[in-house]
């Protein structure tokens, strides 16, 4: 399945969900006619199981090389990205040349910002592999690392050349993972689409049984939400920022659990907190807010916390600063009803506070 996606600013590109990876080589190589190197951008884990995979696939065309990474969230580091640009210098790559992502979401950061900053930008493919990349972080060319514990703080948007799904690989994603993209998915369907999140609800079971066809749906709408918003708004200056629905909250857990939670994890958390202010500013019913935080339970989404509510200001304090803030006030994406969203100001450190303590489970609750 093909989805074409237009850019103002640059060219359009092609997602491609596919069965697995036989369909790739002939759109790579089609897409780069002047191209002499290819270098690979993987982790570890992502590596040893699809080198096979890729490599014959390139290795008549190009001459191609590896620059593999140590798996998680601690590699998306301004050095790595360093040490990506002084390899493909070392390597003699032109501007012809190309980068290939393999992996999941930090991959797909990392390989983008390396890909923008090599001589002012080589293109860039990604092969999506965890369900979190393929329905949000591959998608709509932000790319980016973390700087002194603050999330995707430097970073550039460059879109890349194609993006390639190969479902085959889910599975042998970890559940943990598998589950940890759904949190994505069901935001798209909070924040633009009711009827999607309603198809969620609907095939909740052959999503856990990871049907094949049922995820193909699901990824084709989800990322359509995602591709619609980008291409209106490319640069973030508008309803882009929409996207980041459970991210605020979500992002200063992340980094304040430091590991414990994946991104998407996280994100259901962000998302669970959202919801909970949106029901506290009577902009959704309790109802609303109780369906919407129960609904990540099926998915292995966490919907609790338990830290010491003294920590509460250090979590606000990552929460300051969010790139969504204004004039040292707390912005936030809320739920106006399910399926519709909206950038909400001045939110109060109290408010915040609430939203931490209804997540925080603690042995008397
Ligand atoms: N740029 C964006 O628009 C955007 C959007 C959402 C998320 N993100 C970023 O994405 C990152 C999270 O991405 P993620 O959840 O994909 O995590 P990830 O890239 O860390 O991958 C998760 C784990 O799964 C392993 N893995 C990947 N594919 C596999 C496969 N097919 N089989 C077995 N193991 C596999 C990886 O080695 C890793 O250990 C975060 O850093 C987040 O900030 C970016």
């Amino acid at each position: 399945m093909e989805i074409p996606v237009t850019s103002k600013k640059s060219e359009g590109y092609s997602i491609y969900i596919e069965h697995d990876f036989s369909g790739f080589k002939d759109k790579f190589v089609l897409l780069f006619p002047e191209a002499r190197k290819v270098c690979i951008v993987s982790d570890e884990s992502v590596y040893s199981l699809y080198k096979d995979s890729v490599e014959p696939l390139l290795k008549d065309n190009f001459e191609v090389v590896s620059f593999v990474i140590k798996p998680g969230e601690a590699s998306k580091d301004i050095n790595v990205v360093l040490e990506i640009e002084k390899f493909l210098k070392e390597s003699g790559f032109s501007r012809k040349d190309v980068l290939l992502g393999i992996g999941g979401g930090v991959v797909s950061d990392i390989t983008g910002f390396a890909a923008s900053l090599y001589l002012r930008g080589i293109a860039h493919v990604f092969i999506a592999t965890t369900l979190l990349a393929m329905t949000d972080a591959s998608i709509g060319g932000k790319n980016g690392v973390d700087f002194e514990g603050i999330k995707n703080i430097l970073g550039s948007f460059k879109m890349p050349a194609m993006i390639y799904m190969p479902l085959n690989t889910l599975d042998t994603l970890p559940e943990r993972e598998f589950y940890a993209g759904f949190a994505e998915i069901m935001k798209h369907g909070l924040l633009a689409d009711a009827k999607f999140y309603m198809w969620l609800i609907d095939n909740m079971y052959e999503i856990c049984d990871k049907d094949k066809d049922t995820i193909a749906n699901m990824l084709e709408t989800s990322i359509n939400i995602k591709k619609a918003i980008v291409e209106k708004d490319p640069f973030e200056n508008g309803d882009r920022a929409l996207l980041n629905l459970g991210h605020s909250i979500g992002h200063a857990l992340e980094s304040y659990f430091a590991g414990e939670y994946v991104h998407g994890e996280a994100v259901a958390l962000g998302c669970v907190a959202a919801a909970f202010i949106s029901w506290k500013l009577n902009k959704i019913s309790m109802e609303d807010y109780y369906e919407v935080r129960d609904m990540f339970v099926p998915f292995n989404l966490p919907i609790s916390i338990q830290m010491d509510k003294a920590d509460y200001e250090d979590v606000y304090s990552r929460l300051t600063k969010d790139k969504k803030n204004s004039g040292g006030n707390i912005n936030m994406v809320l739920l106006k009803k399910i399926g519709k969203a909206e950038l909400v100001k001045d939110i109060s450190k109290e408010m915040v506070f609430a939203a931490l303590d209804e997540l925080n489970f603690t042995e008397e609750d």
